[in-house]
């Protein structure tokens, strides 16, 4: 069974952190309908769902995925490398301290979540601007007793390393290659590359064997259909506007039983 934590969008959203993307208006009211219309097809797709209540204060809050890793054994509280964010991952982290041993990332360490994509016992991270040498040596070193290696791979001119790949099967990537500096890491993986048209299209969720994926990226999708990849699809562009997508709005994990 899987479980997924999610927290309702801010009021403040407006106010979020962007980097890649140039500001325009939100609409917080569509942002909070879509955001509970993913958290519903998350439930679709088999999941608990753990909703946490907004938090006014923390406009980029509803990307709960930076605030924390999970893996079948340990969650690991990060520490994100935007000041603002700080904050906002307390009750994330006592959830997931009731559901797993709860690790940490310390200071001078930054580590965002959406840096992170685990690969059965591979963790790749991004060197971005957001998670540094100092995060990706100390979740080394947290991880080394588990069985996980970690290695860094280099972005350009995206936000995270999961804005430029994702997997979206046991033995496939979703990638933007103009986003990945160096993609020798993932030799050895089939890749699906986004059209050059939906240069956004490389982030997907996938819960088990099921993909969740933004409605807006027609051309991709039609090459992860070709490639037999089953997808729910689900608008979410107020939240792409906070330059969000859909694995940050959520952190995912296998539990016994839903909760
Ligand atoms: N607005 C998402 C982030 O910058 O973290």
């Amino acid at each position: 069974m899987w479980t997924a934590i999610t927290r309702e969008v801010s009021p403040a959203l407006a106010g979020c952190e962007l980097s890649f993307v140039p500001r325009s208006p939100i609409d917080v009211v569509l942002a909070r309908s879509q955001h509970a219309a993913y958290c519903r097809a998350l439930e679709s797709l088999g999941c608990g769902v753990i909703q946490l209540p907004a938090l006014p204060d923390y406009p980029d809050s509803v990307f709960v995925e930076d605030v924390a890793l999970v893996f079948d054994e340990v969650a690991i509280a990060t520490r994100p490398g935007a000041e603002s964010r700080r904050g906002e991952g307390d009750a994330v982290h006592e959830v997931l301290g009731s559901l797993r041993p709860l690790l940490r990332i310390e200071t001078p360490g930054t580590l965002d979540g959406g840096d992170v994509l685990c690969i059965g016992k591979r963790v790749f991270v991004g060197i971005s601007a957001r998670s540094n040498e100092a995060g990706r040596a100390q979740l080394r070193e947290l991880l080394a007793p588990y069985g996980y290696t970690v290695e860094g791979v280099a972005t350009r001119e995206c936000l995270h390393l999961k804005s430029a790949v994702t997997q979206v099967a046991g033995d496939t990537l979703l990638v933007n290659p103009a986003w990945l500096a160096d993609a020798s890491p993932f030799a050895g993986y089939r890749m699906i590359e986004v059209d050059p048209e939906e240069e956004h299209a490389a982030n997907a969720v996938r819960v088990g064997d099921a993909i969740l994926y933004p409605d807006c990226f027609p051309k991709t999708l039609a090459r992860l259909h070709e490639a037999g990849i089953n997808v729910t699809t689900v608008d979410v562009s107020e939240l792409q506007k906070a330059e969000g997508a859909v694995t940050c709005c959520s952190l995912l994990l296998r539990t016994a039983t839903t909760a």
